[in-house]
């Protein structure tokens, strides 16, 4: 180019870059966004979130918005700031940015980042106040703040407190805290921690992070599963799936993080987040839209509502030996110190739905395994005959060579993240801009096939999953954080786990390639367990530790009448295998047998052995009655044959007609005296039942007292001729129907099942008073002419 056009090329361009940077300047006007990394010198932050800000900023610069980066702790000014410029100056961009337009960016992003103390209330009012002060001076408008809480868990509330109080934007300018888990140690406390943030923060304004969500495989599972739904359609469900792995395996151990895992292990550390919302993409039904993060979330949660409760037999635990090292050291324990907590966990789950009813779902994780690698495996059922012999199977055509589907969320041999598909399964179609098939890796092997047996893909372009969830934050994109919804509903599920392996001592192993065979395990119908004996070598000191499995089933009485305890599990083998005996005694004298079962929370773990253990049961001639029921529909969750439903009868083949349930709706009505389903009721039992004598009566008993629906204070049901009562619950639902005490005593057996700490005080309460039904409608139940035998498992009854 000539000088004189150089010339008027140079001013042509400094004209249109004014004008471009007015055009910039008038959208920065729109938007000015403040980060505030709360622990922005801790080791998350060190290691990814900055990291993340720093890509938010790359992807972002020069867009709408002008930012500024304040990274906060407790720590003092000078300190932080070292921590910070040196965190600063090790930041990467990707790969493709060319390196005069990467330093260029980076001296920007360290210009517009600042370290401060944060600490009082004050303090956050001083931020605000100078973010105010900032976007005043120089034109700015703010859009709005994010706070990125990388803090533990104890410090939430305070700083929610702070930020509420003092740090929020002012109107029209938006606010979103990042919330990181550990979000609860269970239910109780989850719900407590959402109650207490619920207080500061609307629901919108929290992005709970699961940094599984944004790793890119597990990222593509629900897409990948949208895009292929025509070959998927005969191969997602119980029908062609054998059974599916979900797995994360670590060689790191939690040396220097014994204060926090001695809280959580590594079922509340991995398996109750990462991996329950991957089993939840893989199961849920999938909606027509994907992008609906409502529809998404709802069949998310329908398929929570499915998983088949978990009990201390669904779960093999593990602890690498050097822990308890660890922990003496780290927490300044006494050498006789011995923690229980698990490093390893398999579980084997189940999940109760046409699509999936029995499929094994294996979920694993562990510190100090031999290697690091996640991912999802689906195996599909081999059903075929191959009448070639193997040497000319092709693999993309022999469906006698396994079929699987892989989402390979990384490490491992592959060293990345994949989606793999079985040659001999269909041609997967992924997203060709941000996918492309993995180069041939000659003699890696994968699940026992050599690579070349897949259709392989791996993402264009690798990306740290927190740098795509930050992004997603500042995008609004809701659809990859967890909603409370969605936490409390994987709390429900696991919490029982936890209280059940509260005892449990856990198998110890070396660590890394020295662990052998020794955490291999079996799983036979809803049972998990380990597939070797422990090594003795390996468990000095355990013998004096009393195992749960030294107590065994304690025989006593209580009420002068037999008493039965044990441990939950042992306890409720035992009522079913009794039930099974009197059903078989009763169709052998009788022809039939009629059970009468109570709602609530403590025989679901009994429907569920009966539904899975008990082959033997003649389900063909037993009828099965309700001892009480909510007045709600019977479709209704809260429905106590709902519960029978979803946990026996779906599973075992009862002859329809020998079902019956309370007729609490009659006439589009609930429970309306004049609609006299109680009479019915009573009438169907005097019908059906040889003098309203059922063969067997389960029933429960509440913290007040009260059995079936017969409640202390409340004069009904407890004597007078009537079968069926309607009677009225201090706790809602209030209004409920029920047999009453005399149907209840004129059984020829009755069974209660009293599980749990809560009902220890009663327990011990109704062991010293006489005959009170009024007071106490338990002690009422003492069959005419039966037998009554009391269940109680050691918490009830030992404390
Ligand atoms: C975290 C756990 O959520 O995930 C850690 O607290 C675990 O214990 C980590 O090591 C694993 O994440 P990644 O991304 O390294 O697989």
């Amino acid at each position: 180019m000539c000088p004189r056009h150089a010339g008027a090329w140079n001013m042509l361009m400094a004209a249109v870059c004014m004008a471009l940077l007015g055009c910039l300047q008038a959208q920065e006007l729109q938007g000015h966004v403040s980060v505030i990394l709360l622990g922005a010198t801790g080791d998350l932050a060190r290691k990814y979130l900055w990291q993340g800000l720093f890509q938010l900023y790359l992807e972002e610069a020069g867009k709408s918005h002008s930012f500024r980066f304040h990274g906060t702790a407790l720590t003092s000014t000078k300190q932080g700031q070292e921590v910070i410029a040196k965190v600063l100056e090790s930041l990467s961009c990707p790969r493709d940015t060319a390196p005069g337009r990467c330093a260029e960016l980076k001296a920007q992003f360290q210009q517009l980042s600042e370290y401060r103390r944060l600490k009082t209330p004050e303090d956050y009012l001083a931020l605000s106040e100078d973010i105010e002060a900032r976007v005043q001076r120089e034109g700015l408008q703010e859009a709005g703040r994010i706070f990125y809480f990388s803090v533990p868990p104890f410090a939430y509330a305070e700083i929610a407190r702070s930020i509420n109080s003092s740090c929020r934007p002012g109107p029209g300018a938006w606010l979103r805290v990042v919330l990181e888990k550990p979000f609860g140690r269970d239910h109780r406390s989850a719900q407590q921690l959402a109650t207490e943030l619920g207080s500061f923060f609307q629901e919108e304004e929290m992005y709970r992070v699961d940094h599984y969500l944004g790793k890119q495989v597990v990222a593509q599972i629900l897409p990948f599963r949208d895009q292929n739904r025509k070959a998927l359609d005969g191969l997602w469900s119980r029908h062609r799936v054998e059974r599916v792995e979900i797995v994360m395996k670590e060689t790191v151990d939690a040396e220097g993080r014994t204060s926090f895992y001695e809280e959580y292990g590594v079922i509340g550390d991995v398996l109750q987040n990462h991996l329950t919302e991957i089993l939840m993409l893989v199961a849920m039904e999938l909606p027509l839209n994907i992008s609906s993060s409502e529809a998404v979330l709802g069949h998310k949660l329908q398929a929570f509502r499915a998983l088949r409760g978990l009990q201390r037999g669904s779960a093999v635990v593990g602890q690498y030996q050097a822990y308890r090292g660890q922990v003496r050291r780290e927490l300044q324990k006494p050498d006789s110190f011995h923690s229980l907590t698990p490093t390893f966990a398999g579980i084997l789950v189940h999940i109760d739905n046409l699509r999936w009813e029995g499929v094994p779902f294996i979920l694993m994780s562990g510190k100090a395994l031999d290697e690091r690698v996640g991912y999802v495996r689906i195996l599909f059922k081999d059903q075929a005959y191959c009448a070639q012999s193997e040497k000319r199977w092709v693999p993309a055509q022999s469906h006698c060579l396994p079929q699987q589907i892989i989402f390979y969320i990384g490490h491992g041999e592959l060293g990345g993240p994949a989606v793999l598909v079985s040659r001999n399964l269909f041609r997967p179609s992924l997203p060709s801009a941000g996918w492309k098939e993995v180069e041939g890796q000659p003699g890696l092997r994968l699940f026992g096939r050599p690579l070349s047996d897949y259709y392989a893909y791996s993402p264009v372009r690798e990306q740290d999953a927190y740098s795509i969830l930050i992004s997603h934050i500042f995008h609004r994109r809701k659809d990859s954080f967890i909603t409370m919804d969605n936490l409390l509903a994987s709390w429900v599920f696991w919490t029982p786990l936890l209280d059940s392996l509260a005892h449990e001592v856990p198998r110890l192993y070396p660590g890394g390639a020295e662990n052998g065979h020794l955490l291999d395990f079996e799983f036979s119908g809803s049972h998990l367990s380990f597939s070797q004996p422990p090594l003795e070598q390996l468990v000095p000191g355990l013998d004096s530790a009393p195992m749960p499995s030294d107590f065994q089933v304690l025989r006593a009485k209580y009420r002068d009448s037999p008493l039965i305890s044990a441990w939950p599990e042992e306890l409720i083998a035992r009522l079913a295998g009794d039930i099974e005996a009197a059903a078989v005694q009763a169709v052998r004298r009788f022809g039939q047998f009629h059970l009468a079962l109570s709602g609530g929370s403590s025989p679901v773990a009994l429907f569920q052995q009966l539904a899975t253990g008990h082959y033997g049961f003649p389900w063909a001639h037993t009828h099965l009655w309700l001892v009480d029921e909510r007045c709600v529909p019977l479709w209704d969750p809260e429905s106590n044959f709902q519960g029978l439903q979803a946990h026996l009868l779906q599973h075992v083949r009862v002859p329809h007609y020998n079902v019956h349930p309370m007729p609490v709706r009659r006439r589009q009505r609930l429970c309306a005296e004049e609609d006299q389903g109680a009479q019915a009721y009573a009438e169907e039992i005097s019908t059906l039942v040889t003098n309203g004598s059922f063969d067997l009566v389960l029933l429960g008993m509440g913290t007040d007292g009260h059995t079936a629906s017969l409640f202390p204070q409340s004069p009904v049901g407890l004597d007078g001729k009537q079968l069926v009562v309607l009677t009225t619950s201090p706790s809602g639902p209030h209004r409920r129907m029920s047999l009453s005490l005399p149907a209840i005593n004129r059984a020829r057996k009755v069974a209660v099942l009293v599980m749990g700490r809560m009902k220890r005080e009663i327990a011990m309460l109704v062991s010293r008073v006489g005959r009170e039904p009024k007071k106490w409608p338990i002690s009422g139940v003492l069959p005419d002419s039966g037998q009554l035998v009391w269940y109680m498992d050691y918490d009830a009854f030992l404390g």
